[in-house]
């Protein structure tokens, strides 16, 4: 058997971060399911956000955090972590990454939603994470192995000893594989492939959370879900992000009748937070008016978003006519596996880092450009922990480790079909009636005891869509408040009551 002192599942920046730091006397194995260069981290545009300028302040930015996430965080974290980001920054700086500067060869600075100064970090204009990535990719460690489309669909539990000793997985021929280690660390990002529009790569369908929920750890905030206001509507489907960064280069919210749809609506207009643009544009959708992104009064505008200069012209929306049809779609998940301050989840020798994971440094909505900040925080941050508390296997067995290849009949809906019912279900605004439909629906499909052993990828991850979404919607339910990314119609304030209240999922109870 191979010897692995470390399994990451995923590569996004959190899992790259984390090979960066970790001691290269480790062992460390990667495993992703499609290509390492099809994540959301890849497709980044905004940037990184860090109190850089000599106006700005890290308290600027916790205040703003915390704004944005409707005070709903762990604020020792978030402090922590807008402490950090300059540092983090520099030290990418350092090793060679090159971010974009100014004529005096300072790093230039952007400005995004919900945010009192120009504090984003960016990369080549709009390909911020693009290029970091690019950067972790050419520079991977010696002792790390990457391996690609090897699709983990099970956590492995050593049940005499409580703690995680591995994973199983599935290669594009189905072959089932076992890797074991003492330390698993899930980074696979978030969950956008649950709803039709997304910004997210396509991969990205809510594994992280299913792994960990039916390893039995704890899960929590998943009725938290951002979504971004601005993405690029073409033919009724959307096709890729339209950075926040537009609107902070001055572009506006017009409906087709030409209103700006943002005017008395907050007082930072069209880099108001989040939840208040989206569901802004949606409403004005709902009512059967498109609407654009006005970016006529922006020069140069090929020059400083030429990823997203193509991504229009490809989709046949001409930049120079100044009008980008918009909507808004699925994009972060603010909540998932319950974290410590390290990564360490709820069960032994099994952690989690990134959008997977939830740590409380976004609260109830994430303030713009603090994911791929929170990816580089905790990827170092584990890396650091394990690099002083690693220990080897003691007395596992392994022999009890089974496949079952019992052929099972499997009735399950497809992607497409849960992905509608997500948005028209447990989309931005919600109803009791509505998710209650929707968990009965979901309920139908006998899944929680399921071995995977022998079904396909495709199936796997629409079970895991499906498990996924149930926990969405059994806290979408509970939660009888509108808060941050989480909006309830039927309860359309905040209520002080659920304030500092987090729902909790295991695999045998949900409590707050
Ligand atoms: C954007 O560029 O608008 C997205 C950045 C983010 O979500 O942090």
């Amino acid at each position: 058997m191979e010897k692995i002192d470390i399994i990451i599942i995923g590569s996004g920046i959190a899992a790259m971060q984390l090979v960066q730091h970790l001691s290269q006397q480790f062992h460390v194995m990667v495993l992703t399911k499609s290509s390492k260069y099809n994540s959301n981290s890849y497709l980044a545009q905004g940037g990184v956000a860090a109190a850089l300028s000599n106006n700005d302040d890290y308290r600027l930015h916790y205040e703003d955090t915390l704004e944005a996430g409707c005070h709903f965080h762990n604020n020792k974290e978030v402090l922590e972590l807008v402490k950090s980001a300059p540092d983090l920054i520099q030290e990418l700086k350092k090793s060679g990454v090159t971010f974009d500067l100014n004529n005096k060869g300072e790093i230039l600075l952007g400005k995004e939603g919900a945010h009192c100064r120009n504090r984003i970090v960016h990369i080549r204009g709009d390909a911020t994470g693009k290029y970091i990535m690019e950067y972790f990719l050419n520079n991977m460690p010696g002792n790390v192995e990457i391996k690609e489309h090897e699709f983990v669909y099970e956590i492995i539990i050593d049940h005499q000893s409580n703690r995680c000793i591995g994973v199983k997985t599935k290669n594009a021929e189905n072959q089932i594989q076992q890797y074991f280690a003492p330390h698993v660390v899930v980074a696979v990002g978030g969950i956008g492939g649950l709803y039709p529009y997304s910004s997210n790569a396509s991969s990205i369908t809510g594994d992280g959370v299913a792994l960990a929920y039916r390893a039995g750890a704890e899960l929590t905030d998943m009725e938290f879900i951002q979504f971004h206001p601005t993405l690029l509507y073409v033919n009724g489907t959307t096709h890729g992000l339209i950075s926040e960064a537009v609107r902070g280069e001055g572009a506006i919210l017009v409906n087709e009748d030409k209103e700006r749809i943002m005017l008395g609506k907050h007082p930072y207009l069209e880099l108001a937070p989040r939840h208040v643009v989206a569901e802004r544009i949606y409403a004005q959708l709902q009512k059967g008016k498109n609407v654009y992104l006005d970016i006529s009064m922006i020069e140069h505008f090929m020059e400083k978003f030429p990823t997203i200069s193509a991504l229009c012209e490809k989709n046949g929306v001409s930049i120079a006519k100044g009008m980008i049809p918009v909507a808004p779609g699925c994009h972060f998940l603010m909540g998932g596996i319950v974290i410590d301050s390290v990564g360490k989840t709820t069960i032994n020798g099994l952690y989690a880092i990134g959008e997977a994971a939830c740590s409380g440094v976004h609260g109830a909505n994430r303030l713009a450009s603090n994911s791929l900040l929170e990816g580089l925080f905790f990827g170092r941050k584990l890396a650091y922990y394990l690099n002083e508390t690693f220990h080897p296997f003691q007395e596992i067995s392994f022999d009890q480790v089974k496949v079952n290849m019992e052929q099972q009949v499997l009735e399950l809906p497809s992607k497409k079909e849960i992905q509608t019912r997500m948005m028209e279900y447990a989309g931005i605004i919600r109803t009791k009636e509505k998710l209650t439909a929707f968990l009965r629906w979901l309920e139908q499909f006998k899944i929680n005891s399921i071995s995977l052993d022998t079904g396909s990828i495709t199936q796997i991850e629409i079970i895991f869509m499906l498990l996924t979404a149930k926990q969405i919607v059994k806290s979408a339910l509970l939660r009888t408040e509108s808060r941050g990314g989480h909006i309830r119609k039927d309860f359309p304030n905040e209520d002080e009551t659920w304030k500092r209240q987090h729902i909790i999922q295991t695999k045998n109870k949900t409590f707050v």
